[in-house]
């Protein structure tokens, strides 16, 4: 089984792909919903934390773990990966950072993230890596989401801080934007009006799940149902969840806790 964990809600943006791209992939997801949002919090709590997920999605059978939150990927990956070295691991960071360097034409590239992802510095070390010649401008966006969350996706409040937050892309002349956080692409909308229809969005959570697929092969159990697990399900994530899986999912709370 494929196990996907995120600090909330914000990894069933990861799910939707699983879906839309390998529909009879069964998975297990964790959201961290009892101690989200991990995006203003340190390092070594967000560490801690996606070492207790992975633990948790580790021990109800995933074989392969997929980090759907961009601020744990930015931090956590690492440690999980020296703590199980034989499990594959992945991230949002890396199949994002491929295709925006693939997509750029005049080396430009916008990363908008969480405060801790775009902290981390994580896009513009693994973008200079392959190609130091191109230029990253990085702004955190932390209202966003809160924004999503709230449904707010076209409301003229978010537009405004669309703005605010993408004008200084725009002066700089980016021609691609990578979307570095699990909530943003369902600003997509909102954020291309902002920034120019020129401008390519970069969806972190459409290339991770391209990136499933050449594990694929490796999942041996493709029996059984998805499960959902939440270490705080409270009305608003069965909203969220039904609104974004397009339909009513069977979700359950977990006794997992912060030790
Ligand atoms: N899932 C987080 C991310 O992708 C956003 C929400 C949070 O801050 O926990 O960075």
């Amino acid at each position: 089984m494929i196990g996907i964990f995120d600090s909330g809600v914000g990894g069933l943006t990861v799910v939707r792909e699983v879906l839309k791209q390998l529909p009879n992939q069964p998975i297990i997801y964790f959201g961290d919903t009892a101690r989200t949002p991990y995006g203003n919090k340190g390092p070594k709590t967000i560490i801690r934390y996606s070492q207790e997920n992975t633990d948790f999605l580790l021990s109800k059978g995933a074989s392969v773990i997929v980090i759907g939150c961009n601020t744990a990927s930015a931090v956590a990956v690492e440690a999980l990966r020296e703590k199980h070295p034989d499990v594959p691991i992945l991230e949002v960071i890396t199949p994002a950072v491929s295709r925006a360097v693939a997509v750029t034409k005049n080396k430009k590239i916008g990363v908008i993230g969480t405060r801790a992802t775009i902290a981390s510095q994580i896009y513009t070390k693994k973008i200079q890596e392959i190609d130091s010649s191109i230029k990253v401008f990085s702004a955190a966006c932390p209202l966003f989401v809160p924004l999503v969350e709230e449904n707010w996706l076209t409301r003229p409040e978010t537009k405004m801080i669309a703005r605010r937050y993408l004008t200084d892309f725009k002066n700089v002349g980016i021609d691609t934007l990578i979307l570095g956080c699990t909530h943003y692409p369902l600003l997509k909308e909102v954020i291309s009006a902002k920034i120019g229809k020129r401008v390519v969005l970069v969806d972190s959570a459409e290339e991770v799940v391209k990136e499933i697929t050449n594990y694929e092969l490796r999942i041996t159990n493709k029996e059984g149902d998805s499960k959902f697990y939440f270490s705080d399900l409270t009305e608003q994530v069965g909203k969220i969840s039904a609104r974004w899986l397009g339909g009513k999912v069977d979700l359950e709370e977990t006794n997992f806790e912060t030790k």
